[in-house]
């Protein structure tokens, strides 16, 4: 009798611990590199309120959004003017501590510019960087991977049609008569379907802060306690001396499990 209860609690426990609690940081522009002067959108695109925008930066880390630069709003953040001193390492953190995607920024204060994906490119699909001066130009540009030339494009633009891992780097341009851009790290992520044991994809982030967990840990032990108690105690009794339990008890037992159900669902709807 005490079983699709105790199943339900279970269930119900594994559902709130594992409720996904995850955002992802989006940028407008979309691109790593920008000048100074523009404006840049960060948003954290997220299933629950409550995440701020985060950074590194050479002077200082670990500062938010609204502390010393930026304009926040729900979850997301504007930067009006940007400066070099805006380049840096963003990402969105919620209250419990759980982190997004992380996003490399490079503000320049140079005249030329890569335009890269700011999230890893799925291998396999194709990648354009954009070698471009502040007014969009279509100049010849010379990409470079790692320090090394790669070619000459002469509109500015290369393609690369099938990422491969092999295609992670990091990236530059230059462009005759302006100069040669920041690097930008390229990443390429590994679909789960062509996953191969000599490239493995690093392990997910864990989402699960250990405040969080401890939270969670604080708040169902009482309740774990208290079931097995009840658990235990119907045992004793319908094992004991006394006469068979009445279908009476039984139902009080199980109304007694509900209240505990109901307790766990209200107060821990985060
Ligand atoms: C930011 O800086 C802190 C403190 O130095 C460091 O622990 C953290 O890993 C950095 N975060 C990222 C995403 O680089
Ligand atoms: C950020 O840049 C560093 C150094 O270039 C690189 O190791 C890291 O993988 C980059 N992170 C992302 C998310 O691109
Ligand atoms: C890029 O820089 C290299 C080295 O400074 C130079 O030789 C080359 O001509 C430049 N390319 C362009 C397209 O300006």
């Amino acid at each position: 009798m005490e079983s699709p209860s105790l199943l339900r609690l279970l269930l119900l426990t594994v559902s709130l611990c594992c409720r996904p609690n995850k955002a992802s940081l989006t940028l407008r522009p979309s691109t790593a590199q920008l000048f100074v002067r523009e404006s840049l959108d960060l948003s954290c695109e997220e299933d629950s309120a409550g995440w701020t925008v985060k950074r590194n930066t050479t002077k200082k880390n670990m500062t938010e959004c609204g502390d010393t630069w930026g304009d926040p709003a729900a979850s997301s953040c504007t930067i009006f003017y940007t400066l070099p001193s805006d380049s840096g390492v963003y990402w969105c953190e919620s209250r419990e501590g759980a982190t997004s995607n992380t996003v490399n920024i490079t503000v320049t204060g140079g005249d030329v510019i890569l335009q890269s994906p700011v999230l890893p490119v799925m291998e396999g699909a194709a990648v354009t960087l954009n070698c471009t001066t502040r007014t969009p130009s279509n100049l010849p540009a010379d990409f470079y991977k790692d320090g090394s030339f790669i070619r000459t494009e002469s509109t500015g633009q290369m393609t690369i049609h099938h990422v491969s891992k092999s295609d992670e780097g990091l990236y530059h341009c230059n462009i005759s008569g302006y100069g040669q851009s920041p690097s930008s790290w390229l990443a390429v992520a590994v679909s789960p379907t062509t996953t191969t044991p000599t490239t493995p994809a690093p392990p997910p982030a864990p989402l699960l802060s250990p405040v969080r967990l401890l939270c969670h840990l604080v708040v169902f032990c009482p309740y774990c306690i208290s079931t097995l108690l009840l658990v235990s105690l119907w045992r004793q009794r319908s094992a004991g001396p006394e006469p068979p339990v009445s279908m009476a008890t039984v139902q009080g037992l199980d109304d007694e499990y509900d209240d505990v159900i109901a307790d766990v669902t209200t107060e821990h709807d985060f």
